[in-house]
């Protein structure tokens, strides 16, 4: 009797060695898959920077000249936002050259859509780039770059052009192309941009003037 309690002692102990070993394998799989996840996204994040407004434009330390969205405004016309979601503000020689904002089209087709959303200080788009999407490829992907130049259509668009109410898909009645049997994805990014432009339009000044949280004296 006294063997079998032993034994059974012996069984659970190792069981739960087991358990807590396996728990902390899964969490740092977890943390460093999180932290992989984090840094691509910087990595695209620093790309369509450049993408949409190119280095001989501004002499600022852009990555530094930044403002945490959530710290400093009301962020509901942005819709949802990441986790420490920043405003990236290009200066050439102290003047503003652009806003960087990072905008999340929640009604993708599969998921979110994070982008960076481009804004000169006359309320114009610069340039728009998709970071991070699971759009279907050969349908929704062409809202990437890399897949088709439709997100270039943006540029030099502003809150006023195309009019408001054109501010959606042809298939909508609006000024943007949608994308042969995909619709879903294009319509969430023209919706995502617009809601940039607005909080572009309620949030301007701040956004541009406003000292940075880590500005390096800029
Ligand atoms: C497997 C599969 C994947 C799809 N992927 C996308 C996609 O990534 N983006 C998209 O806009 N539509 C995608 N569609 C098509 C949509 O279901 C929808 O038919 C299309 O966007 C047209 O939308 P509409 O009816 O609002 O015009 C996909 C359809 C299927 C069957």
């Amino acid at each position: 009797m006294k063997e079998l309690f032993g034994s059974i002692r012996r069984n659970a102990l190792g069981l739960s060695l087991f358990a807590i070993v396996t728990a902390g394998v899964i969490a740092v799989a977890q943390t460093t898959t999180a932290d992989r996840i984090k840094a691509n996204i910087r990595a695209a994040e620093a790309r369509a920077l450049n993408d949409i407004i190119p280095q001989s434009a501004y002499n600022n330390a852009l990555l530094s000249d930044t403002l945490l969205l959530t710290d400093h405004f009301d962020t509901a016309l942005l819709g949802p936002i990441a986790d420490g979601a920043l405003a990236y503000r290009a200066r050439q020689d102290g003047e503003a050259v652009a806003v960087l904002l990072p905008v999340v089209a929640p009604d993708g087709y599969t998921t979110n859509i994070d982008m960076i959303v481009g804004i000169r200080p006359d309320g114009s788009i610069a340039g728009v780039r998709v970071v991070a999407h699971r759009e279907t490829p050969g349908l929704g992907d062409k809202v990437d770059r890399r897949k088709s130049d439709w997100i270039e259509g943006f540029n030099g668009t502003s809150l006023n052009d195309p009019a408001e109410e054109a501010w959606a898909v042809k298939k909508d009645g609006g000024a943007f192309d949608q994308f042969t049997g995909a619709t879903i994805t294009p319509r969430a990014v023209v919706n995502a941009v617009h809601k940039a432009l607005t909080f572009y339009a309620a949030n301007h000044e701040k956004l541009l003037y406003l000292k940075g949280d880590d500005t390096d004296g800029e």
